[in-house]
């Protein structure tokens, strides 16, 4: 068996630690080892196997147009792209818009701010960020976001990137005694850093769902979206991990319907369900207006890739199809139930938070009284880390950050498989002590 062991630099991690089993295949939510262990993904990889593995559709496709048109630049039309153009702008319900396509997130939150700061004309505007947040590792992304682990190796200043704190309501930086409060707090703040800077272009934040694990209370998005139009401040979504079903809906703004629009979007991970590499910018309609007849300096060679596109047609169809929004949404709800039930039991579990869809953090204290945590963040206390080698000696694989787990299977996880990746959870959180 020929390993990447010794030969690969792989992200996130001390190359000498790396040790991981070789995947070959998959189904559903299932992951093939090559040593013939089927493996219970509970986290859809990097939270972006929302269809599960190789759906038959998504493969399909991609076969399909790889039989046609492999590759033809931006210069050149190609169909899927117009497609996903489409698709995306129906979804959304941007209509008038368009779509400027990546090939991941990084590079679509970079492009949205040049967008952002061209539309506003301040080519070189603030943008605001926050605190507890993840945008992607580019220079620009790192800089934009708040984490921790990557602070040391950018400055966001020289970036042109302004911090505001998270509405993290377990411990909300406001000392808020209720997540609707922090919410409230929190928005309220990113509208006093936009008076306070006279050249803020835009602010970017995730909706809900977070890598960093913060689930922005319900009023935030809301808020931020008033703050933001009373003072004529676009706003981008980073929708990267909490699009496409991930909470719920096709976009996790939509939850607060025409209230909750942001003027720009980014997408990937769910919008091929990361069969292909594929971002995506949406534009509204009035920012579209605005660049109409101006130049557009920016590219990527493989702007709108035909085979990412033909993954994207695919796989927005098969969400589309399958129910799979919905489905996230009552599987969602019924987890939230489970994860809260699991809380009464175990002390260790100081907050559960998310639900909306197939998406909830659970954060993990020394004490529940006081809220003490096992280790600092982003460090993983190593009896979590024994709890994740426990359950994939049990096949089923958990995703941590710190002291937080995170959950968010595919969209396609079937009612058992759900129940039993839960059961097991219950068991071995039991064994966990910090
Ligand atoms: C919210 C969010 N934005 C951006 C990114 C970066 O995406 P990519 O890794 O495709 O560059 C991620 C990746 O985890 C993310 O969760």
């Amino acid at each position: 068996m020929l390993s990447e062991h010794d030969t690969v630099l792989h992200s996130w991690c001390r190359q000498a630690d790396w040790s991981a089993p070789t995947i070959v295949g998959g189904a559903g939510a299932r992951l093939h080892t090559a040593d013939g262990r089927s493996i219970l993904d509970m986290s859809s990889l990097a939270e972006c196997c929302n269809l599960g593995h190789q759906h038959p559709k998504v493969v399909a496709a991609i076969r399909e147009q790889a039989q046609k048109l492999c590759f033809v630049t931006s210069s050149w039309g190609a169909e899927p792209r117009a497609q996903l153009a489409e698709l995306l702008l129906e979804k959304s319900g941007f209509s008038g818009g368009r779509v400027f396509f990546t090939l991941g997130g990084a590079d679509a939150n970079e492009n949205a701010v040049k967008f952002a700061r061209q539309a506003s004309g301040k080519p070189r505007g603030q943008i605001i960020a926050r605190e507890r947040s993840y945008h992607g590792a580019s220079y620009a992304t790192m800089a934009m976001s708040g984490d921790s682990r990557t602070r040391r190796q950018v400055d966001p200043e020289a970036f042109g990137v302004l911090r505001a704190p998270p509405p993290y309501a377990y411990r909300c930086p406001f000392g808020s005694s209720t997540d609707a409060e922090c919410g409230e707090r929190a928005s309220a703040h990113v509208g006093e850093l936009i008076d306070a800077h006279q050249d803020v272009a835009a602010v970017i934040m995730e909706p809900n769902a977070g890598t960093n694990g913060i689930v922005a209370p319900a009023n935030y998005w809301p808020a931020l979206r008033a703050e933001t139009s009373r003072r004529n401040v676009y706003l981008i979504a980073d929708e990267v991990m909490s699009g496409f079903g991930r909470c719920g809906e096709w976009f996790a703004w939509q939850r607060y319907g025409e209230e909750g629009r942001p003027d720009l979007m980014t997408l990937a991970k769910g919008l091929t369900g990361a069969h292909l590499p594929l971002g995506a910018v949406v534009l509204s309609a009035e920012i579209a207006q605005r660049l109409e007849h101006e130049m557009l300096y920016t590219g990527l060679t493989y702007c709108g890739h035909p085979l990412a596109c033909a993954a994207g047609v695919a796989a927005v169809n098969a969400y589309g199809d399958e129910h799979l929004i919905e489905r996230s949404r009552s599987l969602g709800a019924s987890m939230m139930l489970r994860l809260k039930a699991l809380q009464a039991k175990h002390s260790i579990i100081g907050d559960v938070r998310g639900g909306d869809g197939l998406f909830a953090v659970l954060e993990l204290v020394r004490d529940r009284g006081t809220r003490e945590s096992p280790e600092v963040w982003p460090k993983s206390p190593p009896a979590l880390r024994n709890f994740v080698r426990d359950a994939l000696n049990r096949d089923v694989s958990f995703a941590i950050r710190g002291n937080l787990i995170l959950l968010a299977p595919p969209l396609v996880i079937a009612e058992n498989e759900l129940d039993d990746a839960l059961t097991l959870l219950d068991e071995l959180l039991a064994a966990v002590q910090f």
